[in-house]
């Protein structure tokens, strides 16, 4: 069947999430920082989707940018930064202003010149996700921005998938879902939609049910699986 919507993960598919610490490891005044940035960048990354799975466990759901902080916290203080709170905020600071790939704003051009619906669907708070499409200048490349916050549980649960077709009224075998998240991947093909894992650090394929469709390096070959 035909694409007529394709649909993108955020944070680290569209929006390079290592660069808030990467960046900041470059300004002045940084030194300790900067021997320290990949590891608190791995932390804080792994720390976020993690509460994010373990509060849904526990039903205490908190939207993605507290979860962002809280995971900043353990990452600073695991590497023993914690009492920098100057630090602490220009990272966040940096963190609503991620660099876009570079591929980003041409695919999405593409895609619309050839009248595919566009979107992001996020585990982010509309919040942060509009303070990340505007700096990266592509909110005129996109029809939505659909955030989990409207139903209240991050992915993969299904009712998140489920807003797509609510906002599209496609079927799921139309929508091509794009992520660099192997279990976001995971779970958008075991919901239905054709898949893409971007998959920039060439890990293996998570072992949950749903497999990507196709897997690619970077996004430059989104436009022709979908056009
Ligand atoms: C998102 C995170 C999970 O944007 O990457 O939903």
């Amino acid at each position: 069947m035909t694409i007529t919507t394709c649909i993108f993960d955020a944070y680290g598919t569209l929006f390079d999430v290592s660069a808030a610490a990467r960046n900041a490891a470059q300004e002045p005044g940084r030194e300790k920082f900067a021997r320290h940035w990949p590891a608190i960048a791995t932390h804080w990354r792994l720390k976020q989707l993690q509460y994010s799975w373990l509060r849904a466990v526990m039903d205490q759901h908190a939207d993605f940018w507290t979860l962002t902080q809280d995971a900043l916290d353990w990452a600073l203080e695991a590497e023993g930064l914690d009492g920098d709170a100057e630090l602490r905020e220009r990272l966040l600071q940096l963190y609503r202003e991620l660099d876009a790939y570079p591929e980003v704003p041409g695919l999405l051009k593409i895609l619309k010149e050839h009248g595919i619906a566009t979107a992001i669907l996020s585990n982010g708070s509309p919040g942060m996700l509009a303070s990340a499409v505007e700096s990266a200048g592509i909110g005129d490349y996109l029809d939505d921005v659909l955030s989990v916050e409207s139903v209240g549980v991050f992915k993969p649960a299904r009712t998140v998938y489920d807003l797509v077709g609510a906002r599209f009224g496609c079927n799921p075998s139309e929508v091509l879902f794009v992520s660099s998240n192997g279990w976001d991947v995971a779970g958008g093909a075991f919901y239905g939609f054709k898949t893409v894992w971007v998959n920039r650090a060439g890990e293996p394929i998570d072992r949950l049910p749903g497999r990507p469709g196709t897997v690619l390096n970077d996004l430059s070959g989104i436009p022709g699986l979908a056009v």
